[in-house]
């Protein structure tokens, strides 16, 4: 038997058909993220948000689930799915938001506030999860917040950028946890100016975990899935795209008529690009459902608590 170290080289084509019979052999089923690199999009059975991700998790039937993103998502397939292998290509695909916020300082935050609702953004860890009431993404956050009593406080945590943005859109005033994504506050506010410049007909779309001088610059703001379906109804023909430029790919598949410039980040380098999402590689997929590992594990206390507030937010979704 190969180990991971000698496998042999497979073209990339190659690669594609390894994957689909893995799969089936498995009965595996690949869920990717947006963010994630073009071949691992078109090698997966679901691309989405991470609203859509979650649905995907909780909804499948095949017994063995290959999260292709980072770990905060495989985890929440691995709450829903407690006797499911559940696997991540690269265990190190963490996140820097879900990072941002400890859970031993966010259990301290929270009982400052013992009234407060706890409202977590799904990129955190499990044990922030499990500190929460309800859980939102990016696609239902407004309108989830919107559906909580008026009268009781609310805590928004991890996003700040987030947090500030559904405050705005709901007129609630959130208590926020001071969290924030390393991809989307490296964007340049200024370097988005002069595009705007550059590409006056351009529409510029931009994801609500971007800092609030960006958003102000924005036409139209919204999670990934809504970004992308927003460039397929819009009569733009060009769109300036200020979220992890991996969501380029399937634009730019769905709309090969239309131009895609992505929002340009301090410095001059690739930074917009998420590192912890573009550890998984194809090799790695395969090789995962290869070795069926790395293995998403949770203590059983922690997972339960988790789920409680997954679906809430599962059944409070339109
Ligand atoms: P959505 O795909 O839900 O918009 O989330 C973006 C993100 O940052 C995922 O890590
Ligand atoms: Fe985390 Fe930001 Fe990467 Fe999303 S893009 S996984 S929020 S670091």
């Amino acid at each position: 038997m190969f180990t991971t170290a000698t496998r042999p080289a497979s073209t990339a084509r190659d690669l594609f058909a390894e994957i689909e019979d893995l799969k089936r052999d498995l009965n595996a089923i690949v869920l990717a993220h947006y963010y994630q690199d073009g071949d691992i999009q078109d090698a997966a059975d679901y691309i989405g948000d991470s609203l859509g991700l979650a649905r995907q998790a909780a909804d499948t039937d095949a017994e063995v689930i290959v999260f292709a993103g980072v770990h905060f998502m495989a985890e929440t397939a691995k709450i829903l799915n407690p006797n499911k292998l559940v696997l991540l290509p690269d265990l190190d695909a963490g996140c820097s938001l879900a990072d941002s916020c400890p859970p031993d300082a966010f259990a301290k935050f929270k009982a400052q506030y013992p009234e407060a609702i706890v409202v977590s953004y799904i990129n955190c860890t499990a044990a922030i999860k499990a500190l929460s009431d309800v859980i939102c993404t990016s696609s239902n956050a407004v309108d989830l917040v919107n559906q909580l009593p008026a009268d009781r406080p609310i805590i928004f945590a991890p996003d700040r950028n987030l947090g500030r943005y559904v405050a705005e859109q709901t007129g609630r005033d959130l208590i926020l946890w001071d969290g924030s994504c390393i991809v989307h506050e490296i964007f340049s506010e200024k370097k988005l100016v002069q595009l705007k410049v550059q590409h006056p007909e351009a529409e510029v779309l931009a994801h609500p975990e971007c800092e609030q001088a960006v958003l102000t610059h924005a036409n139209f703001i919204g999670s990934t899935t809504a970004l992308l379906k927003r460039a397929q109804v819009s009569d733009r023909a060009s769109f300036i795209v200020a979220t992890e430029p991996g969501i380029i790919h399937q634009m730019e598949k769905a709309m090969p008529g239309k131009t895609f410039i992505p929002a340009p980040p301090e410095g001059n380098c690739a930074c917009n690009e998420c590192p912890h999402m573009r550890l998984n590689t194809l090799e790695k997929l395969r090789d995962a459902m290869i070795d069926r590992q790395p293995e998403i594990k949770l203590p059983e206390d922690i997972r339960a608590a988790a789920r409680a507030p997954i679906e809430k937010m599962l059944k409070m979704s339109r």
